[in-house]
C-alpha cells in the first residue's frame, strides 16, 4: 500500500524465497524495505537478503509490521542494516497486523483505520522525498529502540499438517526455509522451521495448524496480557 501510493510503477522484490540476487541502487532511486517482526527483531533472514541491496546514498523508507505485542528493537536494526549497505533511511513506520501465530491478537488489523495512517504516512513520505532531495540533510533517522539490539529468542512452536492434507505441495515450494518434506508436507523440520507461519496462512487446506499444550498456554497468557489493547502506527521521520 505505502509503495503503490507513492508511485503506481514500483519494483516489487519478495525476500521471502531463496533470494541470491544483489541488487545496485544508486542516489535517484527511492527504496521502501518492509519485514515482519520476530521477537522484537528483523528476522534473520530478512536481514541476509537485505545484505544483496547496495545502496549508493540512496533514499529509504523503513517499514516494520508486528502483531500488537511490541516491534522493541526491530525499526532500529532495520534502519541499521539498511544504513550499513549505503541507504539514507529518511522515513519510518511501525505498522500493526494480524499476529501470525496467535490469530485472535490484533484480528482484522490492518483496519480502514490503520489503512488511512498508512495512506498518510504514504503521502508524508513523498513530500518529505521531495524535501530530502532539495536539502539533503544529513542528520541519522531516529527511531524506537535499543542498541545493542534484545538477545534473539526462539519460539519453540512448529505448526503441522493434519488429515486435510491432501499433498498439493504449495507449502513446500512456498516454506521460506524449506522446512517442510516433499514426501510427507505433514511433517516439520523443526531444526529448519523459522515459526513463521507461512505455511498456516497459505495452505488452501487449512490443514497445517499450531497445536498442543505449549502453543495453547502461550496462547492464552498472549491473550490474557494483551486483549483489548490497541496499538497504533507510529511513524518517523528525518528531520
Ligand atoms: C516467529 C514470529 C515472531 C513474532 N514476534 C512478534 C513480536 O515480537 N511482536 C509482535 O508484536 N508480533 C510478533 N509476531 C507477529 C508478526 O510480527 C506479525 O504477525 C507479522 O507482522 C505478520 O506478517 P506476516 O503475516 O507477513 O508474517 C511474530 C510472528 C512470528 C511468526
Amino acid at each position: 500500500m505505502i509503495g503503490k501510493a507513492i508511485n503506481k510503477d514500483i519494483k516489487e522484490h519478495d525476500i521471502t524465497l531463496n533470494f541470491r540476487e544483489e541488487l545496485l541502487f544508486d542516489k535517484r532511486d527511492f527504496v521502501l524495505f518492509a519485514v515482519p517482526v520476530f521477537a522484537g527483531r528483523v528476522p534473520a533472514q530478512a536481514s541476509q537478503a537485505i545484505s544483496l541491496f547496495k545502496g549508493n546514498n540512496t533514499p529509504a523508507i523503513i517499514v516494520c509490521v508486528y502483531g500488537n505485542r511490541d516491534y522493541e528493537d526491530a525499526l532500529i536494526e532495520l534502519r541499521n542494516i539498511t544504513q550499513s549497505q549505503g541507504f539514507v533511511p529518511i522515513a519510518g513506520g511501525a505498522f500493526v497486523a494480524r499476529h501470525s501465530i496467535f490469530p485472535n491478537m490484533a484480528p482484522g488489523r490492518p483496519d480502514e483505520k490503520d489503512r488511512i495512517k498508512i495512506l498518510e504516512f504514504a503521502q508524508q513520505c513523498k513530500e518529505h522525498y521531495n524535501e530530502y532531495a532539495l536539502n539533503k540533510p544529513s542528520n541519522c533517522l531516529k527511531v524506537k529502540g535499543n542498541f545493542p539490539y534484545r538477545a534473539p529468542s526462539v519460539i519453540p512452536l512448529y505448526p503441522a499438517g493434519d488429515d486435510k492434507c491432501t499433498n498439493c505441495g504449495t507449502c513446500v515450494k512456498l516454506c521460506p526455509v524449506g522446512a517442510i518434506p516433499e514426501h510427507n508436507p505433514t511433517e516439520t523440520n523443526h531444526a529448519l522451521c523459522i515459526s513463521c507461519a507461512r505455511c498456516v496462512a497459505i495452505c488452501p487446506k487449512h490443514s497445517r495448524i499450531f497445536s498442543g499444550e505449549l502453543y495453547e498456554s502461550i496462547k492464552m497468557k498472549f491473550e490474557e496480557n494483551l486483549a483489548g489493547i490497541r496499538k497504533e502506527p507510529e511513524t518517523f521521520f528525518n528531520r
